[in-house]
């Protein structure tokens, strides 16, 4: 028997969990319809950030005052609209309906921001141009000392609440593994209005150019030892907290992606691995996966996700701290 590799996520029935997540292989309608080609469930496209969208409407503004005040034309509607002007969020928006029009996966819309503000109401205009979910990437990095983890807290809370009165369709939320109990913080999100959770962010590391002296911010791509974290927490939180979730850093081949579905993810994104190996990977991928779970006589990726998560693994002291000393003698040499 064939196992049925469909799986739901985020409110979407996914005709399989392997997803592109936001990078550029979801920046051109070329690779998106590569991608669909290759048989990826769903795709994200590439943020919009929250400093764009300010900058654009506070840049629309000064221009719009600085014309009202100097040309008679402007109080005869000569002006063109916001719309008008080729931007930055406008070209976003054209992307994501071109997508809408050329694929029949669920497309995802992403917005990037940290802050609760004006900026947040273009998740509404995302859900109008027929975004199939919203993903939220709150992308925080603090650096006050006087703030504490609940004011950090509270700030992820605000924002997804904002974001999720202003549309109706699903919403995911991209966090990053800091904070210091993730289970009690995804109960929050959830309140607030997440529908699920997509982990982990990678922050990406600032390094030191020792010929200029400058801090660079530099994008490695993820190796496959990054893995580990997400599977871990998804396994912990999976079965604790009534979200969806999707596994984000360092899938690289099939059996990664086994093992987060095993753990409990509902859907599998990757970027560096669509990034080194081209949207083709996605097939041989899928094909290896089938080839698994045919072999193990799963009936479907439902019946797998999650049969590993610490509430169903055989062994869930892995999860925490039992064996903590033991596993300590197990250690490898390899990277
Ligand atoms: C070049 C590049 C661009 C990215 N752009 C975005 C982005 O716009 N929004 C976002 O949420 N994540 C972005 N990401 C993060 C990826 O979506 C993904 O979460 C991260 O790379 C970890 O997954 P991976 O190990 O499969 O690469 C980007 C990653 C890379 C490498």
């Amino acid at each position: 028997m064939t196992a049925d590799i469909t799986t739901t996520y985020c409110g979407l029935e996914l005709s399989n969990p392997l997803m592109a997540s936001a990078s550029p292989m979801t920046e051109t309608i070329e690779s998106l319809l590569a991608l669909e080609e290759a048989g990826v469930g769903a795709v994200v496209l590439p943020s919009l950030w929250e400093e764009q969208i300010e900058h654009e409407a506070m840049e629309f503004q000064r221009i719009y005052s600085l014309s009202t005040d100097q040309f008679a034309e402007s109080l005869s509607g000569f002006l063109p609209e916001y719309d008008d002007y080729g931007t930055r969020t406008e070209a976003y928006l054209e992307h994501l309906v071109e997508a809408k029009e050329e694929l029949s996966i669920p497309v995802i819309a992403s917005l990037n921001g940290t802050t609760r503000g004006g900026w947040v109401h273009y998740a509404k205009r995302l859900e109008a141009a027929g975004a199939d979910a919203l993903e939220l990437n709150v992308y925080l990095i603090p650096t006050d000392p006087y703030a504490t983890g609940a004011d950090v807290e509270q700030r992820y809370l605000d924002l997804v609440e904002a974001v999720r009165k202003e549309v109706s369709i699903p919403l995911a939320v991209k966090i990053g593994p800091y904070f210091s109990s993730l289970p009690n913080m995804a109960r929050q999100l959830q309140e607030a209005g997440a529908d699920a959770l997509v982990m982990f962010n990678r922050f990406f590391q600032p390094d030191i150019d020792l010929e200029t002296l400058e801090v660079v911010p530099r994008v490695r791509l993820s190796p496959p030892t990054a893995l580990l974290l997400p599977m871990r927490w998804i396994g912990i939180l999976r079965g604790t907290v009534p979200l969806d979730f999707a596994i984000t850093s360092g899938v690289h081949d099939a059996s990664d992606a086994l093992k987060a579905l095993l753990v409990g993810a509902d859907a599998v994104m990757m970027a560096s691995a669509l990034l080194r190996n081209g949207p083709g990977h996605v097939a041989e991928m899928l094909g290896e996966m089938q080839a698994w779970l045919d072999e193990n006589d799963y009936e479907s990726i439902e019946q797998m996700k999650g049969s590993m998560s610490i509430g169903s693994s055989p062994n869930p002291g892995a999860f925490v701290r039992t064996n903590y000393m033991k596993m300590l003698t197990t250690y490898s040499t390899a990277p």
